[in-house]
C-alpha cells in the first residue's frame, strides 16, 4: 500500500469505525459483530503507526495525551446553575400554575430522567469537542478533555450538519452499577478504599490524572441540555433529537408532555421502571419545552424558573429485624447494626442496615422480632428508618443499649450534646487499635506508601502486626504471597494474595518513614488532642521525645498552644507501660526521635526563655520566635517567675504586662533584643 492509499483507507476506518461507536453505544444497535468491529480497529492501529498518520477524531486514540497533574481551570461562559426541586407533586402543580401566570405563551414540558452522577459541559467548535469541563463551582471547572475522550459515545467529530459553530452540549457522566460493583470489587482485592455510590465513582473517576486508568471504568455519558448565541430549531425537544443525529448519546427516556396529567405519568412510570436501570437516577427532570417561553421565563441566582426536578422517594423494603450487633469504630465510636431477614432492595440483597444511635432507635421504639422499613439513599449502607408496629407479635422485649465495649469489655461513656456512646479505652480495644495504625501510615503522619486503611486491617487481623512498631518488623517474606479469602458467603472462595511488586513497595515505604521527621513521627502517634500543630510545638520545645518524657505538667503548659486537656492526655500516654515499650522499639529500629536542630547562629541567649507578645517592626512574629531559638534561647507560652524575658512588641495586652511587672520579670522591647543577639 503506498502513502497515498493508506491515508485514504485511514480515513476510510475512522469515519466508519467511529459510525460503528455510535451505533454501538448511542442507538444499542449495532450494525456489525465485535469480532469484526475489532479487526478493523486493528487495522486502523496498525496502518496509523506504519505511516504516522491519524485523523483528530481517531477512534484509536481515545486514550492519549500524558497524565495531568493540575486541571486548568476553565470559566463557564454561561454558569452551571442547579435546578429547584421538590418532593410533593401538589408542588409540581403549584410550579405549573405560577409559571402559566408569568406568561401569555402556550408551551409544553419535556420530562427526563434524573441521573445522579456528575455534570458536565461538552464545548464544539466547528463540529469539532474544544473542551470538556467539569461543573466546579459552577462559575468555573477543570478542563477534564483528555478524561472525557476516553468515553467511546462522546463524539469528538460530529456527524452532519445544521449545528452552530460553536455551542454547549450538556449532560451527566454516570458509572452504570454493572462497572461500579466491578470496579469496588477490584479495589477491595487491591486493598484500596470503595466508593460509596457510583455517583462518587463517576466524579472520582474524572479527576483522575491518567486517561488510560480512566478509560478502564467505562464510564457513560448521557447528554440533556444545548446552549448556545443562537438556537437552530424552537424547542428543547427537536434540539435533544438533532443532537442525537449529530451523534451525541441523548438518553431514550424523555417525554413531551403537554400537561401535569401527562407528567405525572411519565414520573408514576419510571418512579417503577427505573430499578431495572443499570444507572441511578433520583428523580424526573420537568423543563418547559418552548426556547421563547425559557427565556421569558428566565432565572433566578440559582436555577432557571422554567424547571424543576422531582425527587423519587428513596427505595424501601420490609423485612424483619433478627438480631442487632454493635460495631466499634476506629474512633471507638459504638455503631449499632441490624441483622435482617435478607430482602431485595434497589438490586442487591440486604442483610444488614444502620440503625444509627441509641436515640434513634427509642425514638423508632425498634425491637429485635419487628419488621421493619429499610431504605436505601444515595449510600451503599441502608438504613431501618421506620417499624410497622400492625405486625409487631405479642412480648417482644424493648430494645435496650449496651453499656459495655463489645470488643475490650471497658464500660461505654457518652459525652454530653453527643449521640453516639464510645469505648474510651482508647490505647488497647482493638478496633481503635488498628484505627490507630492506620493513623499511623497517613500522609500527614509517616507516610507509608504501599500501604492503606484495608491492609493495616487485614495485617492486624492476621495478626502480622498489633501496634505500629510491629510494621518495622514485617519482612518481604511474610507478605509476598499472603493470602486472604474476600468470598462473604463461605462457600465460594475470593482469594486475594499480595504480589511481588506490591510486597516489594510495602516494605520499601516501610523503611523510607525512617526519615520522617521527629514531629510528623510525634503526630504520628496518635496522642489524643496532639494534632499536627501541637506536635510541631512540642518537638520544637523540647527537641526530643526523651526530654518531652520528662517534662512535668508546668513545663508541658509553659508551651505554646498546651493546654491542660493536651498536658493531661500526654502525661497519662507516657505513664503508659505498653507505649513507652513501643516508643523504645521505634527508636531502636531507627524512627526519628530528635528535632533537626534549628542552623544555631549563636549562643547569646543559651538557657534563657522568652515570652513574645505584640507585633514588632523587623520581625514578624515567627520570625522573631525563630531568631530566639537561632541564638540558643527557648519559648514559652506564659509568664512565670521562671521567665528570664517578655519580650514586648507594641499592642503588648496589659494583663501579661502587669504579670510580668509583678513576678519581676525583665521586659524588653525589639530594639533590646536586636541589641542582645548581635555577635
Ligand atoms: S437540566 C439549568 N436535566 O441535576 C440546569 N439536569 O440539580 C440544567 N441533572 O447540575 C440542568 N439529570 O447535573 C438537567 N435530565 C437532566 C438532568 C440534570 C441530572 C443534574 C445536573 C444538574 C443537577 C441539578
Amino acid at each position: 500500500m503506498n502513502t497515498e492509499e493508506a491515508k485514504n483507507r485511514i480515513h476510510q476506518l475512522t469515519e466508519d469505525l467511529n459510525r460503528h461507536n455510535y451505533n454501538y453505544y448511542v442507538l444499542d444497535n449495532p450494525t456489525i459483530s465485535d469480532y469484526d468491529f475489532d479487526m478493523l480497529m486493528k487495522e486502523l492501529e496498525k496502518l496509523e503507526e506504519e505511516f504516522d498518520y491519524y485523523l483528530p477524531d481517531s477512534p484509536a486514540r481515545r486514550v492519549g495525551g500524558e497524565p495531568v497533574k493540575d486541571f486548568q481551570q476553565v470559566q463557564h461562559r454561561i454558569p452551571m446553575l442547579s435546578l429547584s426541586n421538590t418532593y410533593s407533586k401538589d408542588e409540581l402543580l403549584d410550579f405549573d400554575t405560577r409559571i402559566r401566570k408569568l406568561t401569555e405563551q402556550d408551551f409544553d414540558y419535556t420530562c427526563e430522567l434524573k441521573y445522579d452522577g456528575s455534570a458536565i459541559s461538552l464545548q464544539y467548535k466547528g463540529g469539532i469537542l474544544d473542551k470538556a469541563v467539569t461543573r466546579g463551582d459552577g462559575k468555573t471547572g477543570d478542563d477534564v478533555t483528555s478524561n472525557i475522550k476516553t468515553i467511546n459515545s462522546v463524539p469528538i467529530k460530529l456527524f452532519g450538519s445544521g449545528y452552530p459553530e460553536e455551542f454547549e452540549m450538556r449532560g451527566e457522566v454516570l458509572l452504570p452499577f454493572s462497572s461500579f460493583n466491578t470496579l469496588n470489587k477490584a479495589r477491595e482485592e487491591a486493598g484500596e478504599s470503595l466508593f460509596a455510590n457510583p455517583r462518587n465513582a463517576a466524579s472520582g473517576s474524572l479527576k483522575l490524572q491518567d486517561p488510560s486508568i480512566v478509560a478502564k471504568r467505562k464510564l457513560e455519558c448521557f447528554l440533556y441540555a444545548f446552549s448556545a448565541e443562537t438556537y437552530p430549531v424552537s424547542t428543547h425537544y427537536e434540539t435533544l433529537r438533532n443532537a442525537k443525529d449529530w451523534g451525541f448519546n441523548v438518553p431514550p427516556y424523555i417525554a413531551r408532555c403537554k400537561d401535569m396529567d401527562e407528567v405525572f405519568a411519565f414520573i408514576d412510570e419510571w418512579d417503577n421502571a427505573r430499578t431495572e436501570l443499570d444507572f441511578a437516577t433520583d428523580g424526573v427532570v420537568i423543563k418547559v419545552n418552548q426556547y421563547s417561553v425559557q427565556d421569558e421565563l428566565g432565572f433566578t441566582a440559582k436555577s432557571p424558573r422554567w424547571a424543576v426536578a422531582y425527587k423519587f422517594k428513596a427505595e424501601q423494603a420490609q423485612s424483619r429485624l433478627l438480631s442487632i450487633d454493635f460495631q466499634v469504630g476506629r474512633t471507638g465510636a459504638i455503631t449499632p447494626v441490624a441483622n435482617l431477614e435478607p430482602v431485595q432492595l434497589a438490586g442487591t440483597t440486604v442483610k444488614r442496615a444502620s440503625l444509627h444511635n441509641e436515640d434513634i432507635i427509642r425514638s423508632l421504639d425498634v425491637r429485635v422480632g419487628d419488621t421493619v422499613l429499610v431504605e436505601k439513599g444515595g449510600e451503599i449502607i441502608p438504613k431501618i428508618v421506620g417499624v410497622d408496629l400492625a405486625l409487631r407479635p405479642e412480648g417482644l422485649k424493648e430494645f435496650t443499649f449496651i453499656e459495655n465495649c463489645p470488643e475490650c469489655g471497658t464500660k461505654l461513656e457518652r459525652n454530653d450534646g453527643e449521640a453516639a456512646w464510645f469505648c474510651p479505652n482508647a490505647y488497647h480495644c482493638p478496633p481503635q487499635i488498628k484505627g490507630g495504625i492506620i493513623h499511623f501510615i497517613s500522609r500527614k503522619a509517616m507516610d507509608i506508601d504501599g500501604l492503606g486503611e484495608e491492609k493495616i486491617e487485614w495485617f492486624f487481623d492476621e495478626g502480622l502486626i498489633k501496634n505500629a512498631a510491629d510494621l518495622y518488623d514485617l519482612t518481604y517474606d511474610q507478605l509476598f504471597g499472603l493470602q486472604r479469602d474476600l468470598s462473604d458467603d463461605g462457600v465460594t472462595s475470593r482469594i486475594v494474595s499480595i504480589q511481588e511488586k506490591s510486597a516489594h513497595n510495602i516494605i520499601q515505604g516501610i523503611e523510607e518513614s525512617k526519615n520522617v521527621p521527629f514531629a510528623r513521627v510525634l503526630y504520628a502517634l496518635g496522642i489524643r488532642h496532639v494534632g499536627e500543630t501541637v506536635a510541631q510545638k512540642l518537638a520544637e520545645a523540647a527537641g526530643s521525645m526523651d526530654d518531652l518524657r520528662k517534662m512535668n505538667q508546668l513545663e508541658l503548659l509553659m508551651i505554646e498552644d498546651v493546654g491542660q486537656k493536651i498536658a493531661d492526655s500526654l502525661l497519662s500516654w507516657f505513664e503508659d507501660e505498653s507505649n513507652i515499650a513501643m516508643l523504645d522499639r521505634l527508636k531502636r529500629v531507627g524512627i526519628q526521635m530528635e528535632a533537626e536542630k534549628a542552623e544555631l547562629k549563636g549562643e547569646q541567649l543559651a538557657g534563657k526563655t522568652f515570652v513574645v507578645s505584640g507585633v514588632f517592626s523587623n520581625y514578624s512574629r515567627d520570625g522573631i520566635k525563630d531568631a530566639i531559638k537561632a541564638h540558643g534561647g527557648k519559648l514559652v507560652s506564659s509568664i512565670s517567675a521562671k521567665t528570664d524575658y517578655v519580650l514586648a512588641g507594641e499592642n503588648m495586652g496589659p494583663a501579661k504586662l502587669a504579670k510580668a511587672e509583678k513576678l519581676g520579670v525583665q521586659i524588653i522591647a525589639e530594639e533590646e533584643f536586636m541589641a542582645l543577639i548581635e555577635p
